[in-house]
């Protein structure tokens, strides 16, 4: 039998070979997830003998992460803004600059509003702005049913147990066609990380994206359609004052802005991210 200590070693020189990047926290990670232990525990443990049946789950997770698969979706499990998020191949791994979007909306007192996450995917967004400020709802809509699932599980896992719990619903709609009637003048934001990887650029992500997380995620194929459509409901279901505060590529950046005003948003701006791109951006109902 061979002790936690060698196979963490075996592992991580694996996933260097394989050109894998930061192979000593991806082995570290993995097996903290497989053993049921914190990354501190892996060392306080290091000679234990590990089971056969531990170490076939551990060959398995480190071939599969060796293939290119995300180890997010090996773990099922993603943090945002410091908390866990279950995720699998069904929605988008939550990324750092999404946490950046939600600092945008925390700047702006949304205690007691009711706000939307279009494009929810795993819920993180709403979920984490309901868990930072006592909101009255929060709404997820997304196209995809097992999408919306994951949500709701996410929802069930990190909010239920508040001692409060805003209103929610978990609306499956393309882009707020079924509710768009019911919920005029409702919101007080509407915040949304939609696809908007233009086809072109879709070919040349990493495969490590490409390849495994869901296109519908990442994908807009007609940006003018999508995003006249996302905008004028959104402007629909916003309150006079209401916020529609969007994450986005520098590339559609000024598309975006144009049709914003043209659908009559005001004091529409963008922000950039850390890295200095320009990726967010907001508008405000009249
Ligand atoms: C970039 S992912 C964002 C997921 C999550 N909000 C996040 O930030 O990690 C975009 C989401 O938009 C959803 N989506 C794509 N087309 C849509 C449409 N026409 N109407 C509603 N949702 C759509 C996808 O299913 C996916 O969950």
């Amino acid at each position: 039998m061979q002790t936690l200590l060698e196979l963490l070693r075996k592992g991580e020189d694996f996933l260097r070979k394989k050109g894998i990047e930061k192979p000593r926290l991806e082995a570290q990670l993995i097996f903290a997830h497989i053993l049921k232990m914190s990354r501190i525990e892996l060392f306080m443990h290091e000679q234990k003998p590990l089971t056969s049946e531990e170490t076939a789950a551990l060959r398995e997770a480190l071939l599969q992460r060796a293939a290119g698969k995300p180890t997010a979706y090996i773990l099922s499990e993603k943090y945002f803004y410091g908390r866990p998020f279950f995720v699998s191949p069904n929605v988008l791994i939550p990324r750092p600059e999404t946490e950046e979007l939600v600092e945008l909306a925390l700047q702006q007192n949304l205690a007691g509003k009711n706000i939307l996450d279009l494009c929810c995917g795993s819920g993180c967004i709403g979920i984490t702005l309901a868990l930072e400020t006592p909101l009255a709802v929060i709404d997820f809509s997304d196209i995809s049913a097992p999408a919306l699932e994951i949500t709701k599980k996410n929802f069930e896992f990190l909010i239920t147990q508040q001692e409060k719990v805003p209103k929610s619903h978990f609306i499956q709609s393309d882009l707020l066609d079924t509710i768009v009637t019911q919920r005029k003048n409702y919101y007080d934001m509407v915040i949304s990380n939609p696809p908007y990887v233009l086809p072109e650029e879709y070919e040349k992500l990493d495969p490590e994206v490409r390849d495994h997380e869901p296109a519908i995620a990442l994908v807009v194929h007609n940006p003018v359609a999508f995003f006249s459509t996302m905008f004028a409901r959104s402007f629909a279901v916003l309150h006079s004052g209401g916020t529609l505060l969007i994450e986005t590529s520098p590339n559609l950046i000024e598309l975006q802005q144009l049709l914003l005003k043209e659908m009559g948003f005001t004091d529409v701006h963008y922000f950039a991210d850390l890295a200095g791109k320009n990726r967010f951006l907001k508008g405000v109902k009249p």
